[in-house]
């Protein structure tokens, strides 16, 4: 185990380096969920060594005893030269952000600043379930409008769930996922302006979540939504938790848009400050060095969304999955099985493989599970191996 603390060497596939004797010892979420029989392939947890900068950052900080609280602007100077050098952004102004404890916290924090209690949140359902939760929480109200067909935003039915929420005059947010949790979906240029355009027109405020953005396969290409024009009122929300498995070291970024600087200024100072200064450290070490790491693990990720469709094909071919450009996450629409609403728990109960039920997900997620392909190839295949005995 003492590999481990060490950090992953980097170029080397990181999804390939742990046992399932090792990741078994973890205590974490993904893996305690469960009896021991069961193969857990859900929460989005990656089954990874920590990434050799991130290690080395916060041994070293605790070596210092460097345990306070944050400090300074090294995580969004990160950030922004990530951006830049990744996306070719240069407008994310380290002026414009504040620490958040997390991505999750930042949401709701955004949404405040933007709306009042009883205002209405837009989401693309099926979306990742704590965003019903959290609007729940901070005491706003979700309205729906579903992907299409093809699990890509329906503008139609965006400008018309605008259209209805505007219409009492009332303010309203719209909470993008981008990209998409749970379809890997990658939004264009060209959508996104289209909905930087929808927001204007209607006067609907955009609060982006972007925690997938590093997960982004070597052929597709992030688009920042601040970065889209129309989007200057917009604020958007980062962090490397998805990227390098960091959501043990919470810390988020929210970043405002030029005309949203002013919200911005009303975050409460005791936001930011209950963002874990451990957290900052290894989310900053994670843009700034963890570069190497990320590319091994983005091809690592694409030969399982490979694998994964390969084995669906040939033992599961009722199964459809179209599988994304982003996330560690692949949607699989298991309705011709005959399995009824909530396949999920059939596969757990008798092929015991832990997934996501697609009812958490909102409308539209019914009949469907969320695989996470964070994990060894090995553990793919096994996977399907148990979700095929299921149904046998
Ligand atoms: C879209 C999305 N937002 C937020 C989160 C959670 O982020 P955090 O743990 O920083 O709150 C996740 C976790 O999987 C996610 O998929």
């Amino acid at each position: 185990m003492s590999g481990l603390l060490s950090g992953a060497r980097t170029s080397v596939n990181p999804l390939r380096q742990l046992t399932i004797e090792q990741l078994r010892q973890r205590t974490s979420l993904k893996w305690r969920e469960y009896p021991d029989d069961v193969l857990p392939l859900w929460v989005a947890e990656m089954d990874v060594p920590l990434a050799e900068p991130v290690a080395r950052a916060i041994t070293d900080a605790v070596a210092r005893g460097d345990t306070g609280y944050p400090a300074g602007t090294a995580y969004p100077q990160a950030v922004a030269e990530f951006a830049a050098r990744r996306w070719g952004w240069d407008g994310l102004a380290v002026e414009r952000t504040a620490l958040v404890p997390d991505v999750m916290h930042g949401v709701v924090e955004a949404l405040r600043l933007v709306t009042e209690p009883g205002d209405a949140v837009i989401v693309n359902c099926p979306v990742y379930p704590p965003f019903y939760e959290s609007v729940a929480h901070a005491g706003r109200r979700i309205v729906e409008a579903p992907l299409g067909e093809d699990l890509r935003i329906d503008l139609a039915a965006l400008e018309e769930a605008f259209r209805r929420t505007r219409a009492g005059g009332r303010p309203a947010a719209y909470l993008l996922c981008s990209p998409h949790n749970p379809t890997g979906v990658v939004h264009s240029a060209a959508e996104l302006t289209a909905i930087a355009g929808l927001a204007q027109r209607h006067g609907v405020r955009v609060v982006a979540d972007e925690i997938h953005a590093p997960v982004v396969a070597g052929g597709a290409r992030f688009v920042p939504y601040l970065s889209v024009q129309g989007a200057e009122n917009g604020l958007s929300l980062v962090s490397a938790s998805k990227g390098w498995n960091l959501a043990g070291l919470r810390g988020g970024l929210l970043v405002a848009g030029p005309a949203a600087a002013g919200d911005l200024a009303r975050v409460p100072f005791g936001v930011s400050v209950s963002t874990s200064h451990l957290g900052v450290i290894a989310h900053t070490a994670a843009f700034r060095d963890g570069g190497e790491w990320l590319d091994a693990l983005l091809t690592g990720l694409d030969d399982n969304r490979r694998l994964l469709a390969a084995q669906l094909a040939e033992h599961l071919p009722a199964v459809r999955y179209q599988p994304g450009q982003a996330t560690c996450l692949a949607w699989l629409d298991c309705r011709a099985l005959g399995l009824g609403d909530d396949p999920a728990a059939v596969f757990l109960d008798r092929g015991r493989v832990a997934l996501n039920s697609g009812l958490a997900f909102g409308t539209g997620g019914a009949g469907h599970v969320r695989l996470n392909l964070a994990t060894a190839p090995e553990l793919i295949i096994e996977a399907v191996h148990r979700m095929t005995s299921a149904i046998g």
